[in-house]
């Protein structure tokens, strides 16, 4: 199942509020209505939003000419660019496609088509280099890696991405090998895309796992209930620091604690070495709403104010590898990026 595709003008792609209970396809039409989509997380993960803004330029080219107003053009564009702030794919696709819309919508679309594609092959390396790489690790950190656990945060499967993933790639080609003997993904509050969107691909895939509440992760790691832990990235800094979502950093100090393999399973296009370290990433807060709301039922008082950063950042001096579509930076070795 693709997460999104350029459908006859428009961008069609899963809605993912709607997860697990509803397979609904939305239907976008207007830059206005895909800046909705972006923010409220009908679409999300950081491969997969990059795509978006590059469709959204080319929609944007098509409908607020550049060439008959110029100033309708680049304000539908910096909307685009805006809607989210930490993943660097977003910006960095809106970046990539904005020259090519100012010659005409359709080398726009062209480029958007293009992202779209390497993104699906990105998928399809980093699962089988990272299949490798966690059979790597998990054989000189625990013995023989012929059943291993994996514990992992948020969504990173082809819902954040076009198809298959980043480090639910990685699961899924473990799986597809005969060694998974199961994915522990944590349910990832307040949106909860590990209970709803995680365990919903696991299932398609037909994946052993069991669900875990957030805070269980470190402790079932000290328990030596897992034998490596894969995320996703929305930003790796040159240093190898790296945002993911919120939570990530607490599954590391629990790998940490308990001598487990913790890697970030990530594309290219996520590796921005123009931001230098994790304190120059900007970090979403999404308001308190979504804290004291579970899905419109209210879990606190009405009026109670919450602090709801959306990712975190992982210092690389807890990262043992970085595996992306073309290399493994193994941190743990002393290798940088
Ligand atoms: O807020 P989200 O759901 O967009 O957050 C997504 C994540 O944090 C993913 O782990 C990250 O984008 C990598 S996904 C391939």
């Amino acid at each position: 199942m693709r997460s999104l595709d350029w459908v006859n003008e428009a961008v069609e792609m899963v809605d993912q509020t709607k997860l697990p209970q509803t397979i609904e396809t939305l239907r976008v039409e207007t830059v206005a209505d895909l800046v909705a989509a972006i923010k409220r997380l009908s679409v999300r993960g950081a491969p997969a939003i990059g795509v978006a803004g590059a469709y959204g330029v080319a929609m944007a080219a098509a409908l607020h000419r550049p060439d008959v107003d110029r100033g309708a053009f680049d304000a539908a564009v910096a909307s685009i660019r805006d809607a989210r702030p930490t993943a660097v794919n977003l910006a960095r696709m809106v970046d990539r496609v904005l020259p090519l819309a100012l010659e005409s919508a359709e080398s726009a679309l062209t480029e958007a088509h293009k992202i779209r594609d390497e993104e699906l092959q990105a998928s399809i390396a980093m699962g089988d280099r990272g299949a490798d790489t966690v059979i790597e690790l998990v054989a000189a950190s625990s013995g023989p890696a012929e059943a291993i656990r994996a514990m992992t945060i948020c969504n990173t499967g082809g819902l954040a991405t076009v198809e298959r993933g980043t480090a639910l790639a990685v699961i899924q080609t473990l799986h597809e090998r005969g060694v998974l003997a199961e994915a522990l993904p944590v349910e990832t509050r307040p949106l909860l895309q590990g209970g709803r969107l995680t365990t919903f691909e696991l299932q398609q895939m037909g994946a052993p796992h069991r669900l875990l509440v957030d805070s269980a992760g470190p402790f079932l790691l000290a328990q030596g209930a897992a034998d490596v832990v894969l995320i996703g990235a929305d930003r790796v800094a040159a240093n190898g620091d790296t945002a993911n979502k919120i939570g990530s950093f607490s599954l590391a100090l629990g790998a940490a604690h308990a001598n487990v393999p913790f890697i970030v399973v990530a594309p290219e296009s996520t590796v921005d070495m123009a931001t230098a370290s994790g304190e120059a990433i900007e970090i979403e807060d999404r308001g308190a709403e979504e804290v004291a709301s579970v899905r419109g039922v209210a879990v606190a008082p009405n009026g109670t104010d919450a602090v709801n950063p959306a990712f975190d950042v992982t210092p690389v001096g807890l990262i043992s590898c970085l595996v992306t579509d073309k290399r493994v930076v193994r941190f743990d070795k002393g290798e940088v990026l």
